[in-house]
């Protein structure tokens, strides 16, 4: 074979017994390719509302019928709850402090130049070739321009001016959708509303649902037909060239557009509301829980997502909500389509050498604490779904048996996806780089262990923007504290402010309940204060109870 792919099995080979390593190499012998394919699934502004997570409510069957062929993480965190800074910490495994990625600017090629992303590491490594497909990584944290794709190879800006330190083979964005016609021969329409032929006239925020007939042009419809294109290409000459394709869904991030089918489907039971459960039903005006109770440091503004939409206030709190899971029974149907072609229209050697990836690149409030929308340190808004299928020619050698269907509440961070790729493929990580995540392979071969303490997650305070939210998840609780932001974006612990601690094996307490100052808790406080750790170490970013994946 003239690929790469045979070379760099070397550390995680290494670690293998001389049996293992045997069986392994008599079972590459019989799978005509050296390495593996990642199918990664983003989707944008997904929380778990799943039936494999156990939502009731939820109409998820084909990813609910993914996830059964691998390992559901129950408790995985996003970096921070906005996409762009979810994302670029996903695809470098690295923590929004390490990337300095909070926001959109500084650009990520700005600060980090020369990292080698999981795409860009596997294309350097072992020839993968890297597609993306949809949303990936925001274009604005990457080009100020707007037009470019991100992190795309060859592409002549000084954001990656060489072939080395860049992401993607062939990167099909949204826009480039919406302006060639490589949906079935047709464009794709951003707001796809039947009647609006262009989307540029049509005002992204004139409608916050919009519930549409025919769906050929919508653009999660595009990007999944596209995506299932872009498969079955590189699935054709994967024994030559294995490959990385990531496809990234827009729904159902805002506006909630959709088969007008699945809107009504979630009308037809007017019982069904789909609220959060009661003692989370409040109104956002509710000052003493965000002065005093719970607070993430006062009440945020995150609802001014919604209100940027005409109308959004002449709907009941319900029918939003429904509106949420409308849009995201449509997502998983395209979904499903790709999973299909997947598993019937290419080679089963192929197939079996691929792993899936599904993933949420935040949380969203429903209404929950009245809030709506992202951008909190809270449950909702960290929480992420995850799941992971191993690819079933290495599940078959000894050693790599996984517990499949298995759900696991071990806190996990979105950081921890890049390792465990390269775990999976035999993959070194690049050298001289720092990650912040760890494998989660011991999790998938037993869903009781752990891989860290906790995970974390970071939003900056509403009340003042000098001041970040470390958000530290264990399996039972979570800290937040606030912390003073110096301009070289480091964080000054002494000036350590208004913390939150939250219960959550305390039934109905979820995060109602503020236990910072109760005296039953102190070692609870001082064990997770511990987890933190000190900021002012250099490596703190890359700690949180986690060995260094390298070590
Ligand atoms: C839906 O739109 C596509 C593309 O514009 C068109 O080819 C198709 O006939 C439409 N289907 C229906 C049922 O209107
Ligand atoms: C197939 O893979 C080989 C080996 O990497 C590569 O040279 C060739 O360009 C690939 N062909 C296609 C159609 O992508
Ligand atoms: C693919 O994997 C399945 C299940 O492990 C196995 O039964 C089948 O023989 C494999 N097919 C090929 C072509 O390797
Ligand atoms: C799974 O992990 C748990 C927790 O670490 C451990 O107690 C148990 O023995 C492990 N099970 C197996 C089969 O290794």
């Amino acid at each position: 074979m003239a690929t790469r792919a045979n070379a760099p099995r070397r550390r995680w080979a290494v670690r293998a017994t001389a049996a293992l390593a045997a069986v392994a190499l008599a079972e590459l012998a019989t799978c005509a390719q050296a390495t593996y394919n990642v199918l990664f699934i983003l989707v944008d502004d997904l929380k778990p509302t799943l039936g494999a997570f156990g939502d009731e409510e939820a109409k998820t069957p084909y990813m609910d019928d993914l996830l059964s062929r691998g390992t559901v993480f129950q408790s995985m965190s996003c970096s921070m709850a906005i996409c762009g800074p979810s994302r670029a910490s996903l695809i470098s495994g690295r923590h929004a402090d390490a990337t300095q990625t909070w926001a959109f600017q500084p650009t990520f090629r700005k600060v980090s130049p020369e990292l080698m992303t999981l795409p860009g590491h596997l294309r350097q490594e072992t020839n993968h070739r890297a597609v993306g497909v949809g949303k990936i990584l925001d274009n604005r944290n990457f080009n100020t321009d707007g037009e470019l794709a991100p992190d795309l190879c060859g592409q002549d800006t000084w954001e990656n001016a060489d072939n080395v330190h860049c992401s993607w083979d062939e990167y099909i964005t949204p826009k480039q959708m919406r302006q060639e016609p490589l949906c079935n021969g047709k464009t794709a329409l951003r707001w796809a509303a039947d009647d609006y032929e262009d989307w540029d006239q049509y005002d992204q925020f004139e409608a916050i649902i919009l519930e549409i007939d025919n769906v050929t042009r919508h653009e999660d419809y595009c990007i999944g037909l596209i995506g299932r294109e872009k498969l079955v290409e590189l699935a054709a000459n994967a024994t030559e060239q294995p490959f990385f394709l990531a496809v990234g869904f827009v729904k159902p991030h805002l506006p909630w557009t959709g088969p007008r089918a699945d809107f009504e489907s979630f009308r037809t039971d007017p019982d069904s509301t789909i609220l959060p459960p009661p003692e989370i039903q409040m109104d956002l005006d509710d000052n003493i829980f965000w002065t005093e109770q719970s607070s993430s440091w006062t009440k945020p503004s995150s609802n001014a997502e919604l209100e940027k939409y005409e109308g959004w206030d002449t709907y009941d709190a319900s029918d939003l909500v429904r509106a949420y899971y409308a849009s995201t029974a449509f997502v998983d149907r395209q979904i499903g389509a790709l999973i299909s072609t997947l598993d019937n229209e290419i080679d089963e050697t192929v197939r079996n050498n691929t792993m899936i990836i599904l993933w949420g690149d935040n949380g969203y409030h429903l209404g929950d604490f009245g809030l709506w929308g992202k951008k909190t340190n809270l449950e909702n808004s960290a929480r992420v779904p995850c799941g992971i299928v191993a690819p079933p020619a290495w599940t078959a050698i000894s050693g790599n048996e996984v517990q499949v269907g298995a759900h696991s509440d071990s806190p996990t961070d979105s950081v921890d996806l890049y390792p465990t790729v390269l775990d999976i493929l035999g993959v070194d990580p690049p050298s001289d780089q720092t990650f912040s995540g760890t494998s989660l392979v011991p999790i998938m071969k037993n869903s009781s262990a752990q891989v860290r303490a906790a995970a974390l997650s970071e939003y900056v305070s509403y009340e003042n923007s000098n001041f970040m939210g470390y958000s530290i998840r264990t399996q039972s609780y979570r800290l937040i504290v606030y912390m003073k932001l110096s301009n070289k974006g480091v964080f000054d612990y002494s000036t350590a402010k208004k913390m939150e601690l939250y219960h959550y094996g305390e039934p109905g307490a979820f995060e109602t309940i503020n236990r910072i100052d109760d005296d039953n808790y102190a070692d609870v406080k001082a064990e997770m204060l511990a987890l933190i750790g000190d900021p002012s170490d250099p490596d703190w970013t890359h700690l949180l109870g986690v060995a260094p994946f390298d070590a």
